[in-house]
C-alpha cells in the first residue's frame, strides 16, 4: 500500500468517525438470506442438443444470429455434476440460498409430453442444494419459452396462459418441497425488448404495441393462474415474480418538468407496464431485480419513441417526452451506470407502492477483472441494509451471478459472476470479490471500514464515502 493510499483510507476514516458513524457495523437479521442467482437458459448450455426454446431458434434464424462463438459451452450445468460442483463452490462461499430456473422446454419438449429424464435431472440439482443445506428458489420461466408454444405465437396468443398453468401445476407436484417460486422473469421486458423496441430479441417486432398488450395481459393471468395453483398445492410456498427496476432521478432536481418525467417513466417503467398492478394479489412478495439508475430529462421530440441502449437488458434511452442521461463516470463492462444510492431510493419506493415483503432476485455488475465488483457489492448492500433500517421488509439477497454465464445476444462476453468461468474449457476461478461477499455472507454483518480498506482502492474508497454521505442526506 502506497503512502498515498493511506492518506485516502485515514481520509475516509477520519470522516467516518466526524459523521457517519453509524455506518460501520451494519447487521442483518438471522433470516435475511443471502445468496447468488442464474437462469436455466444462461447456465444450461445445450450439448446434448436437446433443447428448444424460442432462443435456440432465434440464435439459428435470428438476424443476428447466434452470439455463442465456436467451442463455448460456459457453466454447462445441464451436465450432471456440473452444477453440482458450483453448488459446493457457492456453499463454501457462504451462501444461504440459490435463484435457478426450470427450462420449460426440456420438461415438455412437445406438448402434454413430459420429459422424465429432464425432471430427474432437476431433482438432482435440488438434492444437492439440500445436501449442502442452500435454500432453493425456482423461476418458472425466465424469457425462453418451449418452441412449440413459440409457434402458437407464444406469449401473444391466450393458449401461452393455460399451459403455463398446467406446466407450473406439475412443476409444483413434483418439486413441491422448494419454498420459493418465481413465475416469470421481468414479464414487462418480454414485451419491450421482444415487440417494441427494435427487433432485438425473439420474436424480434420492431414496434407493435397491440401485441406487447396482448403479451402482458397473458403474461399477468398466467402469474395469475400458476399462483392459484401453486398455492392450491402447496399453501406454504412463496410466489412471486422478479421484476426489472430502474431508477429514473430528474436531472436537474429543481426542474418541475424534470422531477414529473422522472417520476412517470419510474411509475410506468417499475410497475412493470402496469404489471405489478394486475398481479399485485397474486404475488406474496415483489422480486427486484436491480442493475443501474439514469438521470432523465424532459424532451418533448421523443413524442413516441422508445429506443434502447446499445448492449443492454431493458435500458431505455428515449421514450415519450423524455430521454435518459448516463450518471456519473462510474460503470460497468457494458456501461451501465452504477448507482448504489439509486438502489436504496428504489427499494424504498417498490415497498412503499407495493407493500409486500422484498426479495433482491438479481443485483450484479458486468465486471471482467472484477476490479469494481467489490465496491459495487459493497455499496449496494449498504443501501439495501439503509432500506432495511428505514422499515422495508426485505427478506433476501440473490446476486446476479452465481457465474459467469451466457448474456443473451451479448453470449459470453459480458462477465456477471461471482465464480469466474472459462467459456471454452469451462475452468472456474473464484474472484476476489466473492471473498467480500464471502464475509457478509457467514456473519450476517457488513464492517463497513474495514471491508472498504480490505478490498476497495483508494478512489473507490473516495467515492464510497460519498456514496455514504449521499444516503445519509
Ligand atoms: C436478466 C438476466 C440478465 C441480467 C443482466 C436481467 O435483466 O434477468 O437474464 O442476464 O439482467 O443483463
Amino acid at each position: 500500500m502506497n503512502i498515498e493510499s493511506e492518506a485516502g483510507r485515514d481520509r475516509f476514516v477520519f470522516q467516518q468517525e466526524e459523521s457517519i458513524q453509524q455506518n460501520l457495523k451494519r447487521s442483518f437479521s438471522p433470516e435475511f438470506k443471502f445468496g447468488s442467482s442464474v437462469s436455466a437458459f444462461q447456465v444450461e448450455g445445450n450439448l446434448d442438443g436437446t433443447r428448444r426454446t424460442n432462443w435456440d431458434v432465434w440464435f439459428e434464424k435470428g438476424p443476428e444470429g447466434s452470439p455463442i462463438q465456436s467451442g463455448e459451452i460456459g457453466p454447462n450445468w445441464w451436465t450432471p455434476g456440473e452444477a453440482e460442483k458450483d453448488f459446493e463452490r457457492l456453499a463454501a462461499l457462504g451462501m444461504e440460498a440459490q435463484r435457478f430456473g426450470i427450462e420449460w422446454a426440456r420438461i415438455e419438449p412437445e406438448q402434454g409430453q413430459i420429459n422424465q429424464e429432464a425432471i430427474k435431472r432437476y431433482h438432482g440439482m435440488l438434492d444437492s442444494l439440500k445436501n449442502l443445506g442452500i435454500e432453493p428458489m425456482i423461476t418458472l420461466n425466465h424469457f425462453s419459452i418451449p418452441e412449440w408454444l413459440a409457434k402458437q405465437g407464444g406469449w401473444e396468443n391466450k393458449s401461452s396462459r393455460t399451459a403455463f398453468k398446467a406446466y407450473a401445476e406439475r412443476m409444483v407436484d413434483e418439486f413441491g418441497d422448494v419454498p420459493y417460486w418465481i413465475t416469470i422473469n421481468e414479464p414487462a421486458n418480454i414485451a419491450t425488448i421482444g415487440y417494441l423496441s427494435g427487433g432485438e430479441w425473439p420474436p424480434g417486432r420492431n414496434f407493435d404495441p397491440k401485441a406487447a398488450l396482448s403479451v402482458m395481459h397473458n403474461v399477468e393471468a398466467a402469474n395469475n393462474e400458476a399462483y392459484e395453483v401453486i398455492k392450491k398445492t402447496k399453501p406454504e410456498a412463496q410466489v412471486g415474480s422478479a421484476n426489472y427496476v430502474i431508477w429514473f432521478e430528474p436531472d436537474d432536481p429543481n426542474s418541475k418538468i424534470d422531477r414529473a418525467v422522472a417520476k412517470a417513466a419510474r411509475t410506468v417503467y417499475n410497475s412493470g407496464l402496469r404489471y405489478l398492478h394486475h398481479t399485485k394479489d397474486s404475488s406474496d412478495f415483489i422480486g427486484i431485480d436491480f442493475y443501474t439508475g439514469f438521470n432523465v430529462r424532459f424532451n418533448p421530440s421523443n413524442i413516441s419513441k422508445i429506443t434502447m441502449e446499445d448492449e443492454a437488458i431493458g435500458m431505455v434511452k428515449k421514450f415519450p417526452l423524455g430521454e435518459t442521461v448516463k450518471r456519473g463516470d462510474l460503470t460497468s463492462d457494458m456501461g451501465w451506470p452504477i448507482a448504489p444510492d439509486f438502489f436504496l431510493k428504489a427499494v424504498q419506493e417498490m415497498y412503499a407502492r407495493y407493500k409486500k415483503p422484498i426479495i433482491i432476485t438479481e443485483n450484479g455488475i458486468a465486471d471482467r477483472d472484477d476490479g469494481m465488483r467489490s465496491f459495487y457489492l459493497l455499496s449496494h448492500l449498504v443501501s439495501l441494509h439503509e432500506a432495511v433500517e428505514r422499515g422495508v421488509d426485505v427478506r433476501g439477497y440473490y446476486h446476479w451471478s452465481s457465474v459467469d454465464n451466457l448474456e443473451w445476444m451479448e453470449g459470453y462476453g459480458p462477465k456477471f459472476g461471482l465464480i469466474s468461468v472459462d467459456s471454452t474449457s469451462g475452468e472456474r476461478t473464484i474472484r476476489q470479490s466473492a471473498e467480500l461477499y464471502k464475509e457478509i455472507a457467514k456473519s450476517h454483518e457488513i464492517d463497513v471500514n474495514r471491508l472498504a480498506h480490505d478490498y476497495l482502492t483508494e478512489e473507490q474508497i473516495e467515492r464510497f464515502s460519498q456514496f455514504l454521505d449521499r444516503i445519509q442526506e
